[in-house]
C-alpha cells in the first residue's frame, strides 16, 4: 500500500512571454508525488503555479524540464489514470445531465449500456438520481458541480483530480458538498484510490487531506508539507486541526517561514535565512512610476488588465511590478485588481525625501534580505564589507546569475533608500555613515 501513483521530479516549467522577450518561469524544480490511497492538497497563492502543476501531472501539457511517471513509466500524453473535476464545471449547456456524466466513458470507449450503468451510479453516488434528464441551466451551482463531480467519477479513475471545485460555489453549498465528499471517502465507498485537491482555503485542505504541500510563487515552488495525521473524519473541533490550520495561516501570510510539521504541533515555525527571500526584479524608479499611475487612476481598485493594457503591458510584464508593490506594503492585490494603500498613496504623492523614508521604513520592515544585508553591516567596526560576502551568500540559494540579479536588485533598493551604499570600483557594500574607503 501506500505506493506513488504520479511523481514528477525536479519540474520546471516556462512559458514564453509575448514578442519573444524571453521566458516566464510558472514551476521551478518541483518535485512531487501522488500516492495510493492518500487525500493530498496543494495550497498555495493565486499564481503559484498550483493549476499548471496539475495540468503536468494530469499529461494535459509536459514539463519544461524534469521528469513525469504514472505508474512507474514515463507520461506521455494524457494520463488515463486520472479525471478532473474544474472550478468552472466545463458543463455542456446542450447535453442533459446523464449525457454530461456519459462524455468521459463516450471517450474511454465504453459500450452504451456500460456507459448508462456507470453514469447512473455515479450520478447517484452525488445525490442527483431523478435529475439525469434536466439541462444544465435548470440546475444551481451546487448541482452542476455534482455533475462535474459525477462525471469524473463515473470514469472511475485512479486518481481524481479537483482543481478549486467548490471555489465558485456560495459558503453553505461548498460545505455540503465538501462533506458530502468526505463521508464518501472517509466510508471506503469513493471509486478512486487517491484525490488531488488544489485550494486556496486552509481549512478545507486541512478537512480533507492526509498531507498538504505548501507552494510559493515567484516562481512556483515547493515550500514544504505537513502531515495532517488526524482520525478520519477531521474533526473541526480537535486541538491539532486548530493548531495546523492556525500554523498554515502563519505559513501562508509569511513567506519565509518554514513550513515544517513538527512546528505545527506547537512553537513557532522555524525562520528561513533571510537571504533565501527573493526580491522582485524591479528598480525604485519602475516603482515609483507605476504607484504614480495608478494614483493618478483614482481611488479604488484597478483592474491590473486595464493597467496593463494602459501601459501596453502584458499581465506577465507586470508581475514583478505588482509583486514588489505588494510585499513592500504600498499595494493590495486580489480579485484581479490592484488597489493602492494609503502609505502606497502617500509614497506616489511625497516629496522624494519623505518617499525615501517611507521607502527605507518599508524595506528594512518587509524585505528580509534588505534588512539582514543593514544588520550586518551595523556589525562590522567599518560599516562596511565585501560584495563578495553578500553574493557568497546568495549564491547558496540561487543559482549564480541570479544570485547577482537578486544583489543588484538589493543595492538598487538600498541606495535609493540611503540604507547602505556600493562601491562599484573597492567592490564593497557599506553604511552612508561609515568612515572613508581608503584605497588599497
Ligand atoms: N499557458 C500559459 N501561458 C503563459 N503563462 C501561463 C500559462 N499558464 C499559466 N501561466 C502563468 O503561470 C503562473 C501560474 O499559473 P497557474 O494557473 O498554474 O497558477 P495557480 O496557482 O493555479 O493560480 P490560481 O490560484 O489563480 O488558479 C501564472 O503567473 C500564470 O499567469
Ligand atoms: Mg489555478
Amino acid at each position: 500500500m501506500n505506493q506513488t501513483l504520479i511523481a514528477v521530479e525536479h519540474v520546471t516549467k516556462t512559458f514564453p512571454l509575448p514578442e519573444g522577450k524571453g521566458d516566464f518561469t510558472a514551476l521551478s524544480d518541483v518535485s512531487l508525488s501522488v500516492r495510493s490511497t492518500e487525500v493530498l492538497a496543494l495550497l498555495g497563492r493565486s499564481g503559484s503555479g498550483k493549476s499548471t502543476l496539475l495540468r503536468i501531472m494530469a499529461g494535459l501539457i509536459p514539463p519544461t524540464t524534469g521528469s513525469v511517471t504514472n505508474g512507474g513509466k514515463p507520461l506521455a500524453g494524457p494520463n488515463a489514470d486520472v479525471a478532473m473535476v474544474f472550478q468552472g464545471f466545463a458543463l455542456l449547456p446542450w447535453l442533459t445531465v446523464i449525457e454530461n456524466v456519459e462524455l468521459g466513458l463516450v471517450a474511454a470507449g465504453l459500450e452504451r449500456h456500460e456507459r448508462a450503468k456507470r453514469a447512473l451510479k455515479a450520478i447517484d453516488m452525488v445525490g442527483l438520481d431523478g435529475f439525469e434528464s434536466a439541462y444544465p441551466k435548470e440546475l444551481s451551482g451546487g448541482m452542476k458541480q455534482r455533475v462535474g463531480l459525477a462525471r469524473a467519477l463515473a470514469v472511475e479513475p485512479k486518481v481524481l483530480f479537483m482543481d478549486e471545485p467548490f471555489s465558485a460555489l456560495d459558503v453553505l453549498t461548498a460545505e455540503n458538498l465538501r462533506g458530502e465528499i468526505d463521508d464518501l471517502w472517509n466510508s471506503g465507498a469513493f471509486p478512486s484510490s487517491s484525490i488531488l485537491l488544489v485550494t486556496h482555503n486552509i481549512e478545507e485542505a486541512v478537512l480533507l487531506a492526509d498531507r498538504v504541500v505548501v507552494l510559493g510563487s515567484n516562481p512556483g515552488h515547493i515550500r514544504g508539507e505537513i502531515q495532517t495525521a488526524l482520525e478520519r473524519p477531521h474533526n473541526r473541533n480537535d486541538g491539532r486541526f486548530k493548531r495546523l490550520v492556525e500554523h498554515l495561516y502563519t505559513v501562508m501570510t509569511n513567506p519565509e517561514l518554514e513550513v515544517a510539521a513538527d512546528s505545527a504541533g506547537g512553537g513557532a515555525p522555524k525562520k528561513r535565512s533571510p537571504y533565501s527571500r527573493a526580491l522582485p526584479h524591479v528598480r525604485v524608479g519602475g516603482i515609483s512610476g507605476f504607484l504614480e499611475l495608478l494614483l493618478d487612476m483614482g481611488n479604488g481598485p484597478q483592474d491590473i488588465a486595464r493597467v496593463a493594457d494602459r501601459l501596453a503591458l502584458t499581465e506577465g510584464d507586470l508581475f514583478s511590478l505588482i509583486d514588489a508593490v505588494r510585499l513592500l506594503g504600498f499595494a493590495d492585490v486580489a480579485g484581479g485588481a490592484v488597489t493602492l494603500t494609503p502609505l502606497g498613496r502617500d509614497f506616489a504623492s511625497a516629496t522624494i525625501l519623505q518617499s525615501k523614508e517611507i521607502f527605507a521604513k518599508q524595506a528594512l520592515d518587509r524585505m528580509p534580505m534588505i534588512a539582514a544585508i543593514v544588520r550586518a553591516l551595523h556589525e562590522k567596526a567599518n560599516k562596511s564589507m565585501r560584495a563578495e560576502f553578500f553574493l557568497d551568500i546568495l549564491d547558496e540559494y540561487f543559482p549564480l546569475e541570479e544570485a547577482k540579479r537578486q544583489f543588484a536588485t538589493a543595492v538598487d533598493w538600498g541606495r535609493y533608500a540611503e540604507l547602505f551604499e556600493f562601491d562599484a570600483v573597492e567592490d564593497r557594500v557599506y553604511l552612508p555613515d561609515a568612515p572613508a574607503i581608503k584605497s588599497a
